[in-house]
Order: structure tokens, then sequence, then C-alpha cells
């Protein structure tokens, strides 16, 4: 079987610092295969490897069955990049970047005129078109970058977090995009540190954290990792944190979400109605009194927690993480 991209024990060092740790993966074609990971975890990495921007330091990379050491450039006829930033250009309006990519690519002018023109319908940016880019909103030059990668018409998209930092409307508008363009057939590759659009979005989530695959599979399969729902208690201090925690320990066998700062208690449970008796029991008997009790279903910010112990990084969080590991 011949898939979208695959990667097989890939290494990638820059100097000392090992961004990738020996990952394998493999994407079916026509699907959106998300990658979840924190600031640093490595998806820029594989992203420039599959588009042949750098080389694997070791292992095998193939796009389209094609492996990029070996023949980069048929890679690059069969892919579309919108990298991490937005490299459009700013003193150009937005058709124009959009037919300077097409001659770029050895289109006549007519029909890198008529491309763009579909493009930037597709992208719902005819309007603002022939204004100049440095005049764009943030999630217009998304839009643009995304356009400028469908010039090609490749049958392979890479989008490296094309949704960071826009607000949440304008990246449920990219978000359908998207969707649109996977429905057309082609295979997306779509990397994101938000858990709500690899939910929504993908057919397949890889989780990376510090260069290696954690977990791979659906989102309902990654979900039911931690079994069935989630009993979720909220503490008024921190000695009542404490003493809940250690009364269900006997329940959970270490097998729990502890958050000290928020004074919460997240436990998977098997049968729900019965184990959140059972549980709730167990805290009651302690003498402590929860401030609030919830049963839920897991989001992948419960699997990524229960994976690494730790809530993914948010944007607004950015620290580095280089060289820990
Ligand atoms: N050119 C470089 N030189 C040195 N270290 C690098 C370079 N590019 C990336 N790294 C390091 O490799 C690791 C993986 O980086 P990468 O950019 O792939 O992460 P990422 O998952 O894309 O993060 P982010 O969400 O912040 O974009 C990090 O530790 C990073 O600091
Ligand atoms: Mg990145």
């Amino acid at each position: 079987m011949k898939y979208a991209f695959e990667l097989k024990s890939v290494k990638r060092y820059y100097g000392k610092i090992k961004a990738l740790d020996g990952v394998t993966l493999k994407a079916e074609e026509g699907k959106i295969y998300g990658m979840l990971g924190p600031n640093g975890a490595g998806k820029s990495t594989i992203v420039k490897i599959l588009s042949t921007l750098i080389e694997p330091t070791s292992g095998i990379a193939k796009v389209n069955g094609i492996d990029v050491a070996k023949d980069p450039s048929s890679v690059r006829n069969a892919i579309g990049l919108a990298g991490q930033f937005a490299a459009v250009d700013d003193f150009l309006t937005g058709r124009e970047n959009i037919q300077m990519v097409g001659q770029l690519y050895g289109l006549k002018g007519s029909v890198a005129k008529q491309r763009a023109d579909e493009i930037l319908e597709k992208l719902g940016l005819q309007d603002s078109a022939d204004r100049q880019v440095k005049t764009y909103s943030g999630g217009m030059r998304r839009r643009l970058d995304l356009g400028s990668s469908l010039v090609g018409r490749p049958k392979i998209l890479f989008l490296d977090e094309p949704t960071t930092g826009l607000d949440p409307r304008t990246r449920k508008d990219l978000w359908e995009i998207i969707r649109n363009l996977a429905r057309e057939g082609t295979s997306i590759l779509l990397t994101t540190q938000y858990l709500e659009e690899a939910d929504e979005l993908a057919d397949m989530i890889a989780v990376i954290d510090y260069g290696k695959l954690i977990a791979e599979g659906t989102s309902s399969q990654l979900k039911s990792k931690l079994g069935g729902d989630m009993v979720e208690f909220e503490l008024k201090n921190k000695f009542d944190f404490n003493k809940a925690l250690l009364s269900v320990e006997k329940f959970c066998n270490q097998n729990r979400q502890a958050d000290e700062a928020e004074l919460t208690i997240k436990i998977p449970v098997k049968n729900s109605a019965e184990d959140l008796l059972t549980v709730t029991k167990m805290i009651d008997d302690s003498g402590i009194k929860p401030t609030n009790i919830s049963l839920h279903k897991p989001t992948l910010d419960d699997v990524f927690l229960s994976l690494t112990g730790k809530k993914p990084q948010i944007e607004e969080q950015k620290k580095p993480r280089r060289g820990k590991h």
C-alpha cells in the first residue's frame, strides 16, 4: 500500500540537540493526519523533513511513495507547504502573491491568473485580492499563505500550525477550508498545539513529545485509552486535596490525574455510576467534602496528561524546551 507520507525510525539532530528521536508513522492517502504536540516537540522538524527542506540524520522518510533523500524534486512536485510563519510578500497584493507563485511553477500568465482567481475565491479572499498584503489581518495572511501552497495543485499538503494565534472564529473558517480540501481528495498533514483542532479535523492523530511518538490513533481510540469516563473532584484547599488523593489511592492505583494548582483530581472509571459512588464514598469516609464532583468523557487534554503527565503547553505559555533531553 502506498501512503501519503511515512517515516521509519527517523532521527534528526541539530548539533547536539535531538529534535527527533526515532519517529515511525504512516498516513493514509486522502485523509487528514493530525500531529499534536507542545512547543519544541518536533512537529516542524517532521514537516521540514517531509517537504525536503532538511534531511533526516538517520531513518527513512517517504512522501507519495518516494524517498525524500533520493528524489527530492519528485517529492516537491507532489506537495504543497504552508509553514508555521506565513511567507507572503507584504508589498504585493494578495492576487500578485498567488500569481507570483504560479510563475515560479512555470504557469503561463493567463493560467496563473485563472488559478489565482480560483484560489482566492476558495479562500474567501476575492474582496481583498487587490489590496497590499501589509493591510491584511493575521487570519487573511494565513489564508493567503495556504492559498500559495495550493497553486501547484498538490496531492499532499503540509500545514504547520495553520491556526496558531488566530481568534476562534478565524480558526473555524480555516478549519472549513481545510476540511473542504480533504473532501476534494488532498492528503493533509496538519500540526497543531490545539487538542480541539486535532479532535475536530483529524482522521488520525499522532501525539508527539520530545521528538518521540507517544501515541497514535483516531480521536476516539485515544480517548478510549483512558477507559470509560472520568470522575473529577474539586477540593477546597491543599490539605483536602492531599487527603482526598490518599483516600482514593487504593481505587485508582496511581492511574489518575492530580492537579495541585487547580486542586482537582480526575479518575478514569470503567463502570461510571457504580465507580462514581465507590470513589465518592472513599473520599467521604476520609472526612473530606469536595467542592464539586463531576463525571465527563475524557478530552484529548486528558489523554495528553495521562500519556505525558503534563498538559500540553499552549502558545501563551511558550517556554523554550531546548536541550532538556
Ligand atoms: N535550526 C535549529 N537549530 C537548533 N535547534 C533547533 C532548530 N530547529 C529546531 N530546533 C530544536 O529542535 C526541537 C524541535 O523543534 P521543532 O521546531 O521541530 O518543534 P515544534 O514541535 O515545531 O515546536 P513549536 O510548536 O514551537 O513550533 C526543539 O528543541 C528546537 O529547539
Ligand atoms: Mg513548529
